[in-house]
């Protein structure tokens, strides 16, 4: 339990909204990060990130376009925003860097990626650990992935204070298309995005989960992050996936970057 040099993706913690989902529990997402601005006189939540070694954090670049980097917050381990007893506490950690991909354009989402350095290093702890960046991400396509934040509960409805998770299936991009399509709206979904959800709806992230991870479990039971929360239409809507940036695509770019 103290050496955590080999721990991504694995859970600690023994037990061991999001739109559908339920409650999570307490240690089950050790990645999930809060990331919270200033806001006239607090730091509020504003999207989710994830956690990828002692130092650096990934989120979605339009949670944090033309956002002063002394403006941002990062919440590590936390699990029910209104609970001050839990079995571990969460870590804050103030943002030095914030990288966002050159190419995003906030206009089509496309590179909807960011990288953020702390100032401090975490450490880790059973609520605190890093996620793995996947090398490729073949065989996805119809697997769950579990989708985690403290999110919309629906369109336009309350955000929930204990963490919320869903699980959707990984969706083939021209098979997202063509749902949006019969859902009346033309979108092209190039490579860089990856798709998950179901026909009929009900279950996907919403406002305020952006940024946050959406991961797959490998037969080893470690936990890899296929995407980065980006964009959907509405939420949970009939034929209107959830959009997220295709992490596999970005591990070179997310490498360099992590050299800083
Ligand atoms: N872009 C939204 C945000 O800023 C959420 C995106 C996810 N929406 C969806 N229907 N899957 O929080």
């Amino acid at each position: 339990m103290t050496d955590y040099t080999d721990v991504c993706g694995r859970r600690l913690w023994p037990e061991a909204r999001i739109v559908g989902g339920a409650r999570s529990t307490f240690g089950r997402w050790p990645w999930q990060i809060s990331l919270r601005q200033w806001r006239t006189s607090t730091y509020l939540h504003k999207c989710g990130a994830a956690l990828l070694n002692e130092n650096w954090a990934i989120t979605a670049a339009h949670c944090v376009d033309s956002v002063p980097p002394s403006d941002l917050l990062l919440r590590l381990g936390e699990h029910d925003l209104a609970s001050e007893e839990e079995p571990y506490g969460f870590q804050e950690r103030r943002v030095q860097i914030v990288a966002s991909h050159p190419q995003f354009d906030p206009r089509t989402f496309e590179y909807d990626l960011a990288l953020l350095r702390f100032y401090e290093p975490v450490t880790f702890q059973p609520n605190i650990l890093p996620v793995c960046v996947p090398t490729d991400d073949e065989g996805f396509i119809g697997k769950t992935a579990y989708v985690t934040g403290w999110g919309r509960l629906y369109e336009d409805g309350p955000l929930p204070s204990v963490l919320q998770e869903v699980s959707v299936p990984v969706i083939e991009n021209s098979q997202c298309e063509s749902m949006y399509r019969s859902a009346g709206y033309v979108e092209h979904i190039p490579h860089i995005f990856i798709c998950a959800g179901w026909k009929k709806g009900g279950f996907d992230s919403c406002e305020g989960d952006s940024g946050g991870p959406m991961v797959l479990q490998r037969p080893d039971k470690r936990f890899l992050l296929a995407g980065v929360i980006s964009w959907g239409i509405g939420c949970a809507e009939p034929n209107q996936p959830g959009v997220y940036t295709r992490i596999s695509q970005f591990r070179h770019w997310i490498n360099q970057i992590l050299q800083f």
